[in-house]
């Protein structure tokens, strides 16, 4: 499909750059359906369907037992295809990080989406504000002056959108820094007809990143507590402020058992990796990156998967059914020091566990899905955009 075909798209056409990505995908890697693993050409992002499919019931009896709803972080994946499954097995909707992502769930489908980060700047607010006509969009705001950009834009396009208040409750990234800054951006989204003001947002990230358990469930549960009193402050002004939306696998069973959270975020339960495998029990791992041993130097040996195909952020590499460690990965190299007694020769192929899945996963065009050792179906990984023309004028005359 050549970017001429999009100059004049109808009001149907806006998702069409999505669905040709999807087209253009099957055409290149279709023919591995049905080949076995040992067969795929290295790297290759796998995921187990068996244990994918065991990892989300976990997550849905887990929420269901604590009376709140799930809205799973879909950045991790970047498969509109496994967002389907999730808001079939319950989840009320998804949650991304960017509006391009938002777009891609709304061409899937899905009906409802927030985008659990702030979006700044002209073109990409005029963008939220085209896009928020195809679905039930939430937002998140933390700034006034941002807050008005968006309703003018929201004005200018004739759409609306839902806002959480973005606070920040110790993890110092975004968010209103206290209750009462908090409420004065309540007040201002209140102010604007094309905004309804439905809650707060209070993502707890520093906790994920305290490994002592009994240390992670105080921090999660004080920064829930805080949450609750804001939200309180809130909707003692604007009843429709209901909602506390937080929480990641690591900590799905502290913040989702938290008595003022009805929302949980949690995405990378779904695929686990190491770091949260260090953090929660109980969820496997489903997604691996397929590699081949290029080299073996005694103990030593190397894999074509670096950090070009996995990511390595909070933890390094593993590989599967051992203890094994990468010591170092460059852009295509994994170096793993391995005992005499490991059997490891050139061309055999080992099962990569990423350190962090939702910086590996964007690194690949697609998700092979497998079962039985066998590829049963591919899922796109949508790109980083859509930021081309044909998606923009797309949705320019949507
Ligand atoms: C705002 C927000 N919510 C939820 C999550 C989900 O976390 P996880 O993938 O660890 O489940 C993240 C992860 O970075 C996040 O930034």
């Amino acid at each position: 499909m050549s970017q001429s075909e999009y100059q004049t798209p109808s009001k149907q056409d806006w998702a069409k750059p999505l669905q040709d990505y999807r087209e253009v995908i099957f055409q290149q890697y279709g023919d591995n359906i049905g080949k076995k693993l040992c067969d795929l050409v290295t790297p290759a992002l796998i995921l187990d369907r068996r244990v994918l499919t065991q990892n989300i019931k976990k997550m849905t009896t887990a929420v269901a037992d604590a009376n709140i709803v799930l809205r799973p972080h879909t950045k991790v994946q970047k498969s509109t295809d496994l967002a389907q499954i999730q808001i079939e097995a319950g989840a009320v909707g998804v949650t991304v990080s960017t509006i391009w992502e938002a777009a891609a769930m709304f061409a899937s489908g899905v009906h409802s989406v927030l985008v659990a980060n702030l979006v700044v700047g002209q073109s990409k607010i005029d963008s939220l504000a085209l896009i928020a006509k195809h679905g039930e969009l939430i937002i998140t705001v933390d700034n006034l002056q941002n807050i008005d950009d968006i309703a003018n834009a929201l004005k200018k396009h004739g759409s609306k959108v839902s806002v959480l208040i973005d606070l920040d409750v110790g993890m110092e990234r975004c968010g209103a820094r206290s209750s009462q800054e908090a409420l004065r951006l309540a007040d201002q989204v209140a102010s604007h007809p094309n905004m309804l003001l439905i809650g707060i947002q209070a993502y707890e990230g520093h906790c994920m990143l305290e490994p002592d358990p009994d240390m992670r469930v105080s921090l999660a549960n004080k920064a829930m507590n805080y949450a609750g009193s804001v939200l309180e402050l809130i909707a003692a002004n604007h009843p429709s402020a209901i909602v506390l939306s937080a929480g990641g696998t690591g900590t799905y069973n502290i913040t989702g058992k938290h008595p003022a959270v009805t929302e949980l975020q949690a995405g990378s339960y779904v695929f686990m990796d190491s770091f949260h495998g260090n953090l929660v029990p109980g969820f496997e791992i489903s997604l691996t990156v397929l590699s081949t041993v290029t080299a073996r130097h005694e103990n030593r040996i190397i894999l074509d998967a670096g950090r070009k195909s996995v990511g390595i952020d909070f933890a390094p590499p593993k590989i599967k059914n051992s203890e094994l460690v990468a010591s170092f990965c460059a852009e295509e190299h994994a170096i793993f020091d391995v005992n005499s007694k490991d059997e490891f020769a050139v061309g055999d192929t080992v099962e990569l566990i990423s350190g962090y899945a939702p910086t590996t996963v964007n690194l690949h065009d697609v998700i092979f899905l497998i079962e039985d050792d066998k590829v049963v179906n591919l899922w796109p990984v949508f790109p980083r955009g859509p930021q081309d023309k044909g998606f923009l004028n797309a949705l320019q005359n949507s």
